[in-house]
Formats: C-alpha cells, structure tokens, sequence
C-alpha cells in the first residue's frame, strides 16, 4: 500500500466477468467512489479486470452503461468453454495481469468460473482475496457454483457475507478468521435504481403484457438448461399458466431450447435477455416469478413479489422460511400449484433485515479499508 503523507492508496483489482457481478460490483465501486469522495485517510484506486465470461452486449456491455460502473481497464475475453477450458485460460491470463498489478487486495464477487479463477490466481500469488457473497452453500455439490463457493471462501481473507445463514455456514465449516456480515449488495443496488427503474415502461409493450399482469420467468442454471427431462417439465409448467409468461431468455437456455427442440411456446412470451432497469420493472410488475437465478429470488422480495424456485433447494434459505419462496422443482404440476399459490391475493409476511440496512457496499469498504490497516 502506498503511503503519501497522511494518505494511503489502497489498490484494489476487482475480477469480475458475468451478469450478476457486473449489478453487484456496480454498488461496490459506486461505495468506492463515495469514499474517495469524502475526506477519509485511506482512497481505494479500483482497477476492473474482466474476464469476458459473458460477451453478449445484453450480458455485459448494457450493465457498465446503465450501472455507470468504470470501464475495464482489461477485457481478457476468455469467453465460453468447458469447465477446465474456461477458467483455466482465465487462470493463466490472470495471473499475468495480477502479477503486473500487484493490487493490495483482489475483491471477487459470487460463485462464477471468474469468481474462483480470480481467488485461485490471487492465493497463488500471496495477494490477499476479499470475497462478497461468502458463505452462501446449497449443499449440493452437483453444482458447479457450489464448487466455485467453497474453494472460494477456503482461499479468501475477508470474507464478506450477506446473510445470517452464510456466517452459519462458515462457522459450521471452521472459517471464522476473516469474516464479516455486510448485508446483501443486490439489496442496496435495488434501493438506489428502484425509482429510475420504474420509468423503464417501454418494456412492457416489447414484451406485449399489461403492468400487473403477468407472471415473470427466468430460467439458466445448468442442472435445469442442461437436462432436457427438467428443461422441458419447467417449460410444460410456464407454457400452461394462465397468465403470460415474461421470459428473457439467458443464452444458455436458447441453445439448449433449440437443440433439444422444446418450445417455448403457450403462455410464455420469450425475449431476448434484457438490462438491469427493465429487469427490476419488469420484477415490480409481474404477479408472480419464476426462476433459478440467485439473484432473481431476492429481488421477487425486495420487490414484494412471491417467488417460486424451479430448483430442489436454494442458498437463500431465509427466502423460504419466511414464506416468500416456494421451492417447486422442475414438476409442471408443482410448478402449477406454486403460480396458483403465488398469485393469489394473500402475500406472505416479509422477513425484516434478512439482507442487511442497504448500506453493505459501504462496508465492505470499510472492512477492506480495515485488513489493509
Ligand atoms: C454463469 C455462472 C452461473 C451464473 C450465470 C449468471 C459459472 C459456472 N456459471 O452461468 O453461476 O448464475 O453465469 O448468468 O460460472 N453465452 C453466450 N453469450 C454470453 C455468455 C454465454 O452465448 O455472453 C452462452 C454460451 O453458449 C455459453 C453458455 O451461454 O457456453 C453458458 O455460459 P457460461 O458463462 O459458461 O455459464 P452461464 O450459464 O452463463
Ligand atoms: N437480470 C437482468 N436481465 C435479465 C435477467 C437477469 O438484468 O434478462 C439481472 C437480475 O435482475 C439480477 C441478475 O441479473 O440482478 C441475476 O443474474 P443471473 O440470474 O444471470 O445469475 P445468478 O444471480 O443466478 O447468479
């Protein structure tokens, strides 16, 4: 760290390189800039490394205009493969980078092949690792996110955790050096767009719905996108609701679709992946939601819609005990039940603070700024 007069420089790389890490490093760097902004000893300089994970423009480039988030200063442009394949090549280019960086602190984001390449290269180099979103586990190893948390949060310094179930976690498995309860960055980006979102109504004509209703889905999780019996059943289930069904449809998911012949076809209006702002409108709006995304699950509750997961389980355990998310599997018969459930006039109690104050971004400066005391 440097250290000039009274000021010390804190450098800071950031990895980041899919959809959700983009939303979430948004407030990050946004806490970054309030803090270089205001007169404290330490300023953090950010440098946003990419790792081209997800190249899409509506996958990545949308999210750095919309969220104002600072250009990369690399695109390594790795780009899809295999497991291996990808974060592999991620590895050796990071390294690379790393090495002509030499930040204080790497800070990754998530359960990515990005987020454990970026650990994985950083630990090797002795460069500390700070980790928001530790601790989260589904207990199936079958995921390859699962993989990715666990190495993750084993090579990490700060490990900066939303919820009190992922401290749990932790300290069920010994990891207790290192660790903070921040609260949930997606429920600060929620806060601060939620207003500019509301003006996004143009979505609602491109996807030919009325505000109200319809039901929300999203649908990219390997175990379900990859298996063409759980793909199918899920989109049996939306094809038959009674309202239509609002559909981006991930990249993933529209190959497998195709490949596998299904159709997306009945109630469900498909479209192309869509920005941040339309997202959260389209979340406000929507009777209902269905999805398997992590993030997708927590904004249904920010936003006070009930959500139902097509997954077996979630790492957002607290979601479900408070009766705002019912796992359905991928069952079209479940997943009937869990619309019918959900779009009937009772809501189900809010939880209170389950995700922090909206202020975690903010500390998880200050915790950064602290271990590099
Ligand atoms: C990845 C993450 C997942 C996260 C999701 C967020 C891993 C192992 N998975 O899954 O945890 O929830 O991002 O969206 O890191 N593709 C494109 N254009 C793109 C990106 C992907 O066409 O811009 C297609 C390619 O065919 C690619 C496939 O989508 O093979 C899957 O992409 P990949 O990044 O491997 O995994 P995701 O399903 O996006
Ligand atoms: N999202 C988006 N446009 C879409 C679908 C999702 O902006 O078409 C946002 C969503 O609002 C949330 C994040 O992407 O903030 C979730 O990412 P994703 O579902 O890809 O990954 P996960 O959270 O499951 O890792």
């Amino acid at each position: 760290m440097l250290v000039e007069g009274s000021m010390r420089n804190l450098k800071l790389v950031t990895v980041v390189g899919a959809r959700p890490q983009f939303i979430k490093a948004a407030a990050v760097s946004r806490a970054i800039a309030a803090n270089n902004a205001a007169s404290g000893s330490t300023r953090i300089s950010e440098r946003i490394v990419h790792t081209g994970q997800h190249y899409d423009a509506n996958m990545s480039e949308v999210f750095f205009r919309e969220l104002e988030i600072p250009p990369p200063a690399v695109n390594l442009e790795i780009g899809s493969g295999t497991h291996g394949a990808q974060t592999g090549a991620m590895l050796q280019r990071l390294e690379e980078t790393l090495t002509a960086e030499r930040p204080d602190w790497v800070l990754v984001y998530g359960d990515t092949n990005s987020t454990l390449a970026g650990a994985l290269a950083a630990a090797k180099l002795g460069i500390p690792v700070a980790h928001v979103e530790a601790g989260l586990r589904s207990f199936n190893r079958a995921m390859p996110e699962e993989i990715n948390r666990v190495v993750t949060d084993r090579l990490s310094s700060l490990l900066l955790c939303p919820t009190r179930q992922s401290v749990a976690n932790l300290i069920a498995e010994g990891i207790e050096d290192g660790m903070r309860q921040t609260g949930d960055v997606m429920y600060d980006s929620v806060l601060f767009h939620a207003d500019r979102a509301k003006q996004n109504r143009d979505v609602f004509a491109r996807a030919g719905v009325t505000a109200g209703e319809y039901v929300l889905a999203t649908v990219h999780r390997a175990e379900n996108a990859d298996d063409v019996g759980r793909l199918a059943e899920i989109i049996a289930g939306l094809s038959a609701s009674r309202l239509p069904v609002v559909m981006p449809v991930h990249p993933r998911t529209r190959a497998r679709v195709a490949e596998a012949g299904v159709r997306l076809n009945g109630s469900i209006r498909a479209m192309e992946p869509v920005g941040y702002l339309e997202m959260l409108a389209l979340e406000r709006a929507a009777r209902a939601i269905v999805t398997d995304s992590g993030g997708v699950q927590k904004e249904a509750y920010f936003l006070g819609v009930p959500c139902v997961t097509v997954r077996e389980e979630t790492e957002w355990v607290e979601l479900v005990e408070a009766g705002w998310n019912r796992l359905v599997g991928a069952d079209r018969a479940a997943i009937a039940a869990g619309l019918a459930w959900a779009s009937a006039s009772d809501r189900p109690p809010k939880g209170v603070g389950l995700y922090g104050d909206g202020r975690a971004a903010e500390k998880v400066v200050a915790e950064l700024i602290a271990a590099a005391a």
